[in-house]
């Protein structure tokens, strides 16, 4: 089916501002620094779930559901837009959050996303250690079905080829403020995890002719492991599209460099890279995705790999109501 005869619903603030970042441009060396502003979609805090959920849950009300189910970390921003978008619908919404190991303790467990969650109205089940929240979501939703309820899960982060449908429409609000503005970026940065955001970049990539590389700095998984994932999710979207492109795993440009520990665990580069953001732009990043893509970024230029020439858009996918949960690993007790 042609792109825009897709079914979305209208959930986002769209189009998302383009900002010059002059302060932050001028420690790093550049004056070719530019963010697209996805923490701005609106929606219960915003960020980039909200694309996703435009295209998901206009599916799930097709299907006549009164249920949506869906699974993430603690501190999920993908479960939190989920709630809100619920909430907007006036569906019931059931999260199932999984503990993230070495993650910090009190503040992670009630605030942030989690606070907002409950405001939200959602039902919140908290897996235990162990448990797979996939699983754990799938029987609820059978249990749900057998009570008479319409449930409709969705897929962890929002990525399957139909959420990823969300970021071929940011490729094309890229695609349009670059005719507009007569600037054409080299580099395209993301925070990548669940794949969805970069599969859909991808794609709206080769639809709307965007030239530049497009980088996810990865946030809970090695660069091969996460260029497969992404790979996985962009054949099948390529296909739905009608997209033919030979070249696509060569596209594909993942760096596992600053995952750190591992998922949702503070890094001294992160913390770096949030403070170094908010002190010179007053722009939030948050812990866990594009705090450590924009310390790839601070290093992209440190170590030469982007000259002051090169034009760099960074992809800002929200997630600053966990810095809230973050409040110890940034500042200590
Ligand atoms: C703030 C933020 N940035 C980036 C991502 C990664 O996006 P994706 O899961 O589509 O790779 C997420 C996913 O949860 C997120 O919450």
């Amino acid at each position: 089916m042609a792109f825009s005869n897709i079914p979305k619903l209208s959930l986002a603030h769209a189009p998302t501002p383009i900002e010059h970042l002059p302060r932050l441009g001028e420690q790093l060396g550049t004056q070719n620094l530019w963010v697209k502003r996805d923490d701005c979609t609106g929606l219960g805090l915003g960020g980039n779930k909200t694309r996703k959920l435009e295209y998901l849950l206009a599916e799930a009300l097709d299907t006549g559901a009164d249920t949506v189910l869906t699974v993430g970390g603690l501190q999920s921003n993908h479960a939190r837009q989920t709630a809100a978008a619920a909430a907007r619908l006036g569906l019931n919404c059931e999260l199932i959050l999984e503990p993230v190991t070495g993650t910090p303790e009190a503040l992670y467990h009630h605030s942030g996303n989690v606070l907002l969650n409950r405001l939200f109205g959602a039902t919140l089940t908290l897996a235990k250690p162990g448990q797979d929240g996939i699983e754990l979501m799938h029987q609820r939703s059978a249990a749900l079905s057998q009570e008479g309820y319409k449930p409709f899960c969705i897929p962890v982060g929002g990525s399957n080829t139909t959420g990823a449908l969300g970021y071929v429409e940011c490729a094309r609000e890229i695609a349009d403020w670059q005719y507009r503005n007569d600037i054409e970026f080299d580099h395209i940065i993301l925070a990548t995890g669940s794949a969805g955001t970069q599969a859909g970049l991808l794609a709206g990539a080769a639809l709307f002719d965007l030239s530049a590389t497009i980088r996810g700095f990865c946030v809970s998984r090695a660069g091969e492991a996460q260029s497969e994932l992404v790979l996985s999710l962009t054949r099948p979207l390529f296909d739905r599209l009608g997209l033919c492109d030979d070249a696509l795993p060569a596209r594909i440009v993942t760096d596992g460099d600053y995952v750190g520990p591992g998922y949702g665990i503070e890094t001294e580069g992160m913390k770096h890279a949030v403070r170094v953001t908010a002190e010179t732009e007053g722009l939030l990043l948050d812990p866990v995705y594009t705090g450590k893509a924009m310390h790839g970024l601070f290093d992209s230029y440190h170590s030469g790999f982007f000259g002051p020439d090169d034009r760099v858009l960074f992809i800002h996918t929200g997630g600053a109501p966990a810095l809230f949960g973050y409040e110890t690993a940034l500042f200590g007790d």
